[in-house]
């Protein structure tokens, strides 16, 4: 892993931006890093973003022992770190599935977890825009396997929500449960929840407007399905994976198809250059 100070970083070049929303009050170091960052104004509807990292043919993860996270897709890029506390910084909740849970099980989706040399800063960010310490952690699981004493869960550091079935609910009532964790159950046929109810609960447990999902692809893929998602930010990694039969290794979405019945077309309204990795942001209508 790369571990370069905040001023061996060398900072994102704007090649065109947004101009949508408010401008956010990035402290000095990030406004360097990153340039401006604007976000939709409060309104009464949350706003859905998310943040992925993809190879140049398309694959989010190599789905090999060891190396199943983001970070190899990026080449462990300190600018693809910085910019995802940034949007972790300025979310109120992250919401995961359980397979992106299972594949990083140490982690805890903080800015200062994914990059903790600017950890200072995306605290200051938070300050400013009157949000509490901690983004709201959502894990999404139907069948409710998850292990309670993972750090997400047991460190304190965060607070979380599980989002699961009444049957996933009742297979995790056999653990303890820690003080910083609320189970969520959705009465709903089969292990998968309409993204629009987990959408709800979240909402009811954290009335912030902006909600950034961090997949992976299958959660992904149901929250397009019901053309939940705002923006997608995508980083796009200078590597071509390469796929093997039955290897398995996921694109963006997955488990729904869209193109080209049904087919889902963003625009481009933002885009930055770090190096030969390119940082996009999409709109969906
Ligand atoms: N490159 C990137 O930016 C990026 C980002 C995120 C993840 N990833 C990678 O993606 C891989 C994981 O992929 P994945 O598709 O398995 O991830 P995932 O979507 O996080 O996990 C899938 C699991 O989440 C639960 N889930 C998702 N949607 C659900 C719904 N609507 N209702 C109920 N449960 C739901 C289910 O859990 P149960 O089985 O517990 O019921 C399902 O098996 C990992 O290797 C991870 O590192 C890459």
């Amino acid at each position: 892993m790369s571990h370069l100070a905040p001023a061996a970083l060398a900072p994102l070049k704007t090649l065109f931006e947004t101009k949508r929303g408010t401008l956010l009050p990035l402290p000095p170091k990030l406004s360097r890093l990153y340039g401006d960052l604007r976000m939709p104004p409060p309104r009464p509807h949350p706003h859905v973003f998310s943040n992925f990292v993809t190879t140049l043919d398309g694959v989010v993860s190599l789905n090999a022992k060891g190396h199943a996270s983001g970070a190899d897709i990026s080449g462990f890029s300190a600018q693809d770190r910085m910019v995802m506390g940034l949007l972790r910084a300025v979310a109120d909740v992250v919401i995961i599935g359980s397979g992106t849970l299972g594949a990083d099980r140490q982690h805890v989706w903080t800015a200062e977890a994914i990059f903790p040399a600017l950890a200072e800063e995306y605290r200051r960010l938070r300050k400013a825009l009157v949000k509490c310490e901690t983004p709201l952690n959502v894990i999404v699981s139907g069948g409710g396997e998850i292990d309670l004493r993972l750090p997400i869960f047991a460190s304190g550091k965060v607070p979380t929500l599980i989002v699961t079935t009444t049957a996933g609910a009742k297979r995790l009532s056999k653990q303890r449960t820690p003080d910083t964790v609320e189970v969520r159950a959705i009465r709903h046929r089969g292990n998968a929840i309409p993204a629009n109810a987990i959408l709800d609960e979240v909402c009811q447990v954290n009335p912030g407007k902006l909600i950034l999902v961090e997949g992976g692809p299958r959660l992904l893929g149901d929250f397009y399905a019901e053309r939940l998602i705002d923006e997608q930010f995508l980083t796009l990694a200078p590597q071509i994976a390469g796929r093997d039969t039955g290897d398995g290794r996921p694109s963006l979405v997955m488990g729904k198809a869209f193109a080209p019945r049904d087919a889902l077309w963003g625009s481009l309204i933002d885009m930055r250059r770090g190096s030969s990795h390119l940082f996009l942001r999409y709109s969906f209508p």
